[in-house]
């Protein structure tokens, strides 16, 4: 593996994805051992004029202290320095240059290597003149080996055009493998674990298809609202905040053929495909809401249509899926916090225990909160009758995996970043497709053709999704709650 010099740069330090993610990702690598002190160094660069340690300070608080105490934490902070300057003025990236090289030549004998990660933890708006910044004036040394990636983070783009003009932006000034377009549920443990579950496994084999599959759920709940970033909120909606970039990498994923193999481009391949495959969304089968109070946040309009909530269904048209709905589900303000997918089987043909009604087989992946794979199924009810109910086979990753910490997503992803593997990564042909699924829909409502159904806050969202559900074909299962286990 590589060794030397590695300099980690954070564009946009004293913002709140810095703060809240990035360097706390960050320490986490550090605590691990996979930022080794003598090689790598971060530099914090933003317009704010403020000195290395009033930069730590700001980060201090959002470090999860350890066993160890504080120490880790201020040898880690002691890592970064910090350099201000606006994001489209060559002095400040010269300066950044400057002192990343003054480091380099510090760690690097007579030779070593010169590896430079920039983390756009910036808005979008800046990403064209930021690159264009630091290909002029901070790229790796070309005296050394090494290399310069920037890894940047959505919304791409508001649109197809808009995400299409960004890429290709962008592309005029790096290569697509030194682009790294985040998505952190890409991160996940469980989102990861798909691969696994479908093609390391027999069982699920021969159930994944449109013979034996009902349809697909896909849904992200958050209990708490728009507080604080309803601003940046209203612009975007929850479409293009969750939908068209976070469900849709999960759907891709349930609904892939098997890649030729774990290459990253092997497996983008056929992500691709499927988005390619999916036909264009009908307004009937779209159900948008919006939070009653979201608008008296004053970053808000008061006439806007934004939707907090939307339940949107998707058809593959192939031949595995063809019939199947998937359904995408994502709303703020609702009544829990979690983020799970559902695949329903259709009844057992010929049913001899007239339990038909009483539920379906479903595999369940919950990706959040309490990580977990269980399978609903029908049992005979334990005892002297002959009586069937709904039960699981359960694999709850906190009982199963005691001890076992589960990494953050994104410190996972920024170590892929450092690693060059692209795996977890958006191509810009998948951002496209991904655009070009959403993006009639998205117009449609922001000229107010597709009107947000008001929903009270902590609710299940608009009864109205629910009624799409069942049109959908999804078949409920009255009387069954599973509950995650608790550690005794
Ligand atoms: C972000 C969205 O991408 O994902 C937020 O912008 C959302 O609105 C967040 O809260 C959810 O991420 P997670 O990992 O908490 O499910």
């Amino acid at each position: 593996s590589e060794t030397g010099s590695l300099s980690i740069i954070v564009l946009g330090a004293s913002g709140d994805l810095a703060k809240k993610k990035t360097f706390p990702a960050l320490f986490n690598l550090y605590r691990q051992g996979f930022l080794p002190s003598n090689e790598v160094h971060i530099f914090g660069y933003a317009r704010t004029k403020i000195s290395d340690e009033e930069l730590r300070d700001r980060i201090r608080g959002y470090l999860p202290k350890g066993k160890e105490g504080t120490q880790d934490v201020s040898n880690f902070l002691h890592l970064i320095k910090y350099v201000s300057g606006a994001y489209d003025a060559p002095e400040g990236f010269q300066a950044l240059d400057k002192a990343i090289s003054e480091y380099e030549i510090s760690i690097n004998s007579a030779e070593g290597s010169s590896r430079r990660l920039f983390y756009l933890a910036l808005p979008p708006s800046v990403y064209p003149q930021v690159c264009k910044m630091i290909k002029n004036y901070s790229m790796n040394r070309s005296d050394l080996v090494g290399w310069t990636r920037v890894v940047v983070e959505k919304p791409f783009g508001k649109d197809l055009a808009s995400a299409e003009e960004l890429s290709s932006q962008i592309g005029e000034l790096f290569e697509e493998p030194q682009i790294y377009r985040i998505d952190h549920y890409l991160g996940k443990e469980l989102v990861q674990n798909l691969l696994v579950l479908r093609f390391a496994n027999r069982f699920f084999l021969p159930l994944w298809n449109r013979d034996n599959v009902d349809n697909v759920q896909i849904v992200f709940r958050e209990d708490f609202g728009t507080e604080g970033r309803g601003g940046y909120f209203d612009q975007y909606g929850i479409i293009r905040d969750i939908i068209q970039n976070h469900l849709l990498q999960v759907l891709c994923l349930v609904a892939m053929e098997k890649p030729v193999s774990l290459t990253p481009e092997h497996i983008r391949d056929e992500k691709v495909k499927v988005l390619q495959s999916v036909v264009p969304i009908k307004d009937e089968e779209v159900v948008l809401g919006q939070y009653e109070g979201y608008k008296d946040d004053p970053t808000v309009p008061d006439n806007s249509n934004t939707p907090t909530f939307a339940s949107v269904i998707l058809h593959i048209h192939n031949e595995r899926w063809e019939g199947v709905p998937f359904i995408l589900k994502a709303g703020k303000a609702l009544g829990s916090r979690k983020a799970d997918i559902r695949v329903q089987l259709k009844n057992v043909p010929g049913d001899i225990f007239k339990c038909q009604n009483q539920g379906r087989n479903e595999i369940v992946i919950r990706l959040q909160p309490s990580e977990a794979i269980y399978m609903k199924l029908t049992v005979k009810q334990p005892g002297l009758e002959m009586s069937t109910a709904q039960s699981e086979l359960d694999l709850s990753y906190r009982q199963r995996y005691q001890g076992v910490v589960i990494p953050e997503a994104y410190e996972r992803l920024i170590l892929d970043t450092i690693k060059g593997d692209q795996q977890h990564f958006v191509r810009r042909d998948e951002l496209k497709a991904a655009w070009e699924i959403f993006t009639p829909l998205l117009h449609r409502i922001d000229n107010g053709e597709v009107k947000s159904l008001p929903y009270k806050p902590g609710s299940r969202g608009p009864a109205e999704a629910d009624e799409l559900l069942e049109k959908a074909g999804y078949v409920q299962t009255h009387g069954y709650l599973w509950i995650p286990p608790t550690l005794a």
